[in-house]
This record gives C-alpha cells, structure tokens and sequence, in this order.
C-alpha cells in the first residue's frame, strides 16, 4: 500500500484541499493523511513537493505512432496537399519509424503525464511497443480500402490484427478496439462487417469523420478535390458513401467521431442522440487548413487528442490544452480550462469504456502529478495554471507504479 498526499487532488467534486489517497494498483482510501497512516500503518508515505496537485493520469485518445519520423516531410496548410505528400512519403516515413522511435514519443507522452492513449493502427507495426509500454493502450485497428475488388483482402487482413491485439490483452495494458478510416475510404460492405465486431465484442470504436471541407464537397457532390485524387491513385470517380448512409451504419454502437470539423449542426445533433462523442484535434485541424470544432456550442461529449505526429508539432497533451486555450477564445478561460481537464481524464476514460480517469475509490491508481511553482492563490483557477504552467509531470503512475 502507498499513500500520497499533495496539497490538491482533482476529484469528481472539484479540488479538495489537505487529503491523501491510498493506493494499491487501485484507490483504497481518500482521507485525512493521519487517518490512512492510521489505517495502513506499514504503507508507503509519498509527500508530493509544496503546490503539487495530484490529478488522474491524462488520456490522449487519438494517435498515429507510426508516423513518428515526420518532421518536414508531409505538407502542412490544406488538406488535399497533405493527404498528396502521406501518399507520397509513407513508405519512407513508416520505414524510418522503427520501435525506438515511437517509444521514445511514447515517453514524451507519459513526461507530458499521458498514463493512457488511443493507438490507431493502420498496419499493426506499433504493437510490439504498445505492448511494452507501460501505458495503457486502446489499440484501435484501423480498417482501410473503398475498392470492392479488395474488400475481402483487406478485411482478412483487418480481422488478423484484431485478433492479434487480442490475444496481447491479458500480458500487456492493451485493450483491444476498432477504427474506420474515413467515409472516402472504406467501403460500405466492410464497414458495415466492422462495426458487427465492434458490438459482438464491445469493443471501441472510432472513425475519422468530415474532417477537411474536401471531404465534404467529395461525399455530398462527388466533386472537387478528391476527385482527381480518386482518378489519380484509385482509378475511381464515385465515392462509395454519402455522408448519411456513413453516419447511420454506427447507428447500434456508440463511436468516438474524431474531428467532425466541417460537420453541420443537424449532423451534430444525429451523433449526440444516437450517443456518439467526439475526438477534438485542435492543432491537427488548423495545420491541415481543416477549420475549428466549434466546441462552445457541443452538445456531445468530446476528448482531446494529439493525432499523430504527422499532422502535429509534438504528442504532449499539455501543449494541445494550450492550443485551445487560443483557438476556442470566446469560452471564459476558467470554464474552458475546467472542461479540458475533464475531457482528457473522466470523459476520455467513461468513452473508451476504460476503469480509470476520476480519483475515487475502486478505480484503477494511474495518476499524473503537477507542481505549480508557487502558492496559488485562488482555487477557482487551479485547472488554468496547470495548463498554462505545465509542460512536464513532477511524477507518474500507472495501476500504482512509478514511472516517472
Ligand atoms: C482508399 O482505400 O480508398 C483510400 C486509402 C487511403 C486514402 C484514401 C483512400
Ligand atoms: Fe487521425
């Protein structure tokens, strides 16, 4: 048993002030320290430096490992250029991108106090980390392909990788789940296969969805830009969905939609009532020209994430919360800076269908510990200063564990 005390502890009530928390690779106790040394007399004592406020670890909830090397090699600014330059330098980019180099973004990650994230995979090649991370991780299969004649193909290939992730369940922190591409990029007879997985294992499951204003134009007229991107690499000129048919196939399993930035209200609202949520990528979106998610006026539940390093500058969740702070300018800064702690702890956790995510008794010990460098001096503002005055975690653990 361990007892950690900090001068705050981000609970579901708020802040509490002059508590500590018992833990075993679970939350035993929150109460007085004296109380918990009285009642585990031989545990450990952990007395977190002055200012320290212990929170539970952080959750990205969307990222690609596998594009971990890209530094200047895809084209930021507008959509299409960039999906032109993913195509052009993905072999070269996977190729580079050995395990050493996504686990060291990996510990990035945990240094920015991420204790769980969502792995999109597109060909499995980050599992061998993921399972060697101490982190937590929803392994999101990714499944690709709008071309019938290689449906079956893909989706054989598709069900291998689930089943891989699978079967690491019980000797890592993976847990199993499933991603649709897009609706430009999956063909309706797979999808609809996919999503029958999804719910005969409960598992997760997460989509791309009306990400760049292309894709809109693409789904609704067939028209623009993906157009000749379709002629170019596919040899197709039609698009295999239309922005409804795709929404109604997740209709029976709720879906964690990530961007939904060119997505129209009564869309919005179709997702909302049918229990869906959303992944907000704030830096993701504006360095592919994608536009803002509106987030003052959601009416769904929302997670932050980083994307991959292909469409970002770093994976730390700490410089993302920032970037909110200046895009979403018209929320009042408190409100919003509450709101995103939520988002990347107990919203993230209650949608990935994971046991972590609130400090309260019976839930799994990951924690993330911030220290401000002085006295604060108003509680209302606690969850702002530790966005604006983190960019590391003083200490991290996992189901009980340090790591940091
Ligand atoms: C497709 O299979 O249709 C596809 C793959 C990657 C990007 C876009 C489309
Ligand atoms: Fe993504």
């Amino acid at each position: 048993m361990k007892i950690i005390q900090a001068d705050y502890i981000y609970t579901p009530n708020g802040y509490i002030h002059h508590q500590a928390v018992a833990f075993s690779d679970k939350i035993e106790e929150i109460a007085k320290v004296d109380t918990l040394k009285d009642t585990y007399p031989d545990a450990e004592i952990i007395q977190m430096q002055d200012h320290s406020i212990l929170y539970p670890g952080f959750i990205n909830t969307h990222v690609h490992l596998e594009f971990s090397s890209n530094k200047t090699s895809l084209k930021y600014g507008d959509f299409m250029p960039w999906l032109d330059s993913v195509i052009q330098h993905r072999e070269a980019l996977v190729g580079e991108c050995d395990n050493a180099v996504m686990m060291q973004q990996c510990q990035k990650m945990m240094a920015s106090g991420v204790t769980t994230f969502g792995a999109i995979s597109s060909f499995g090649n980050e599992l061998e980390v993921c399972e060697k991370t101490p982190q937590r991780v929803v392994f999101f299969n990714e499944l690709i392909g709008s071309n019938a004649m290689y449906a079956d193909m893909l989706y054989g290939d598709f069900m291998e990788r689930v089943k891989a992730s699978m079967s690491c369940e019980k000797s890592s922190r993976i847990s199993p789940a499933i991603a649709i591409h897009s609706p430009y990029s999956v063909h309706p007879i797979i999808l609809q296969k996919a999503v029958t997985v999804a719910k005969q294992h409960q598992l997760p499951l997460s989509a791309h969805f009306l990400e760049s204003k292309a894709e809109r134009i693409w789904l609704e007229e067939g028209k623009g830009a993906f157009k000749g991107f379709f002629e170019k690499y596919f040899n197709t000129s039609t698009p295999v969905s239309t922005i409804q048919e795709f929404m109604y196939a997740f209709d029976t399993h709720p879906t964690h939609f990530t961007h939904c930035t060119q997505a129209k209200q009564d869309e919005l609202d179709y997702l909302a009532q049918k229990g869906h949520s959303i992944a907000h990528c704030p830096r993701s979106n504006r360095y592919l020209g994608c536009g803002r998610l509106p987030i003052e006026n959601l009416n769904l539940p929302y997670t932050i994430a980083t994307d991959g390093l292909s469409s970002n500058d770093s994976l730390s969740i700490l410089d993302e919360l920032r970037a909110i702070l200046m895009m979403h300018h018209d929320i009042p800064m408190n409100t919003l800076a509450l709101q995103l702690i939520d988002a990347i702890t107990s919203k993230a956790s209650d949608i990935l269908g994971l046991n972590c995510g609130r400090i309260e008794v019976g839930r799994l010990a990951d924690f993330a510990i911030i220290t401000l460098d002085e006295k604060p001096k108003r509680e209302e503002e606690l969850a702002l200063w530790t966005i604006l005055h983190s960019k590391k975690v003083t200490q991290l653990y996992i189901e009980g564990e340090r790591y940091l």
